[in-house]
């Protein structure tokens, strides 16, 4: 069997209703759309998912990383698609597609993209983290918890193959720069960048005894992209699990704590992130609070064995229950940071049309 690869490639190319969610038609479309790359033989299979207003479109081949084939068919659905939507008038209909001619890669075009190839194993489990309303840098904290903290992964205690830690590669969005961590040597070495979420982004996670990739994240900032505010960079994340990796349960556990991710309203608010099931993606509450889900799949023979909705559990209703009054709390700052993000990071946002309004009445004082 030669590598796979596992790509999963999103756009919000319309909202039903505003951007809380999207229509069926439009994941009908999509689906139709990879159906007859299957059966053409470019997609080994495939799986169309939404979480809040993002068409996810998760895709196995055997092209690798990067495939201009495989992005141009994302590119060419996401088209399909914005079309369908416009007829619809969906809200926002095309938001992420921010070119009209597609040059071989997705990437800087406005969609999210996270991909790994590997050697499929004897077995081979892996979830695909999708959140909507918040942007690449909320996978920081829960990375750090599932790779690095033995608080929340037994494993890096007790399993011999992870004992040795993993490594982190990190990039900073502003200078276009990434650098490899070794974990857990240089953690709080890390910790100095990733607890700056919204400048540095995990990017890829490897086991450090062998080198095996364990975690790839999307990490295109769609504001810096397109230069203003023009929508969200809600992101993907894959991790794979299990003999040698964090069992599903580890994982899992990196998102029992609902911690503060950036993305809410108007891409400009800090609110909890709540981990819930297909059916609950939908932010509506202050166009939030910001949300992830997990699709589940065993690989087999390139085939995803899946989706498992894996958040459809009680014993997440507890983190639920916290996110709710951590919104209540967060919400009753209004315009007030921490609620509000720091000004810095609203540079892309339309809040700088404001300030520059008034700029001539701000007068030197001695
Ligand atoms: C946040 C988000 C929404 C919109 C808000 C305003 O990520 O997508 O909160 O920012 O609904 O949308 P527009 O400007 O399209 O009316
Ligand atoms: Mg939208
Ligand atoms: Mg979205």
């Amino acid at each position: 069997m030669p590598k796979i690869t596992l790509s999963v490639i999103k756009a919000d190319v319309g909202g039903w209703v505003g951007h809380s969610s999207s229509h069926p038609d439009i994941l009908e479309l999509a689906k139709n759309d990879l159906a007859k790359a299957k059966s053409s033989g470019l997609l080994i299979d495939f799986c169309v998912l939404r979480c809040g207003d993002d068409l996810e479109l998760i895709m196995t081949h055997t092209r690798g990383e990067n495939s201009p084939d495989i992005h141009g068919l994302a590119w060419d659905t996401f088209k399909d698609a914005t079309d369908l939507a416009k007829k619809m008038k969906l809200y926002g209909a095309g938001q992420d597609i921010l070119s009209d001619t597609f040059s071989g890669n997705v990437k800087g075009m406005g969609p999210g993209v996270a991909e790994m190839e590997f050697e499929e194993r004897k077995s081979e489990p892996v979830i695909v983290f999708m959140a909507d309303k918040t942007s690449p840098g909320a996978w920081n904290l829960a990375l750090y918890k599932i790779f690095a903290d033995p608080f929340n992964t037994a494993g890096l205690v007790i399993d011999p193959s992870m004992h040795d830690g993993f490594k982190f590669e990190v990039l900073d969005v502003k200078k276009q720069e990434a650098i490899i961590f070794t974990i857990p040597e240089e953690i709080y070495d890390m910790l100095v960048f990733t607890g700056a979420r919204e400048r540095y982004l995990t990017r890829r996670v490897w086991r450090k005894s062998d080198n095996e990739i364990a975690a790839v994240s999307s990490t295109q900032k769609l504001a810096l992209i397109a230069g203003k505010y023009v929508g969200k960079d809600d992101p993907v994340l894959i991790v794979r699990m299990q003999s040698g990796f964090p069992a599903v349960g580890e994982v899992l556990e990196g998102f029992a704590f609902p911690y503060l991710v950036a993305g809410w309203m108007r891409g400009s608010h800090n609110g909890p992130l709540m981990p819930v099931s297909f059916k609950d993606a939908n932010p509506t509450r202050f166009d939030g609070p910001p949300r992830v889900i997990a699709a589940g799949f065993q690989i087999t023979n390139g085939h995803l064995i899946g989706p498992r909705d894996m958040f459809d559990d009680p014993s997440f209703d507890y983190t639920r229950k916290v996110a709710e009054e951590i919104t209540d709390y967060m919400r009753r700052h209004g315009p007030f940071e921490p609620h509000r993000l720091p000004l810095e990071d609203m540079e892309y946002t339309t809040l700088p049309g404001v300030s520059k309004k008034l700029k001539e009445r701000f007068k030197k004082v001695k």
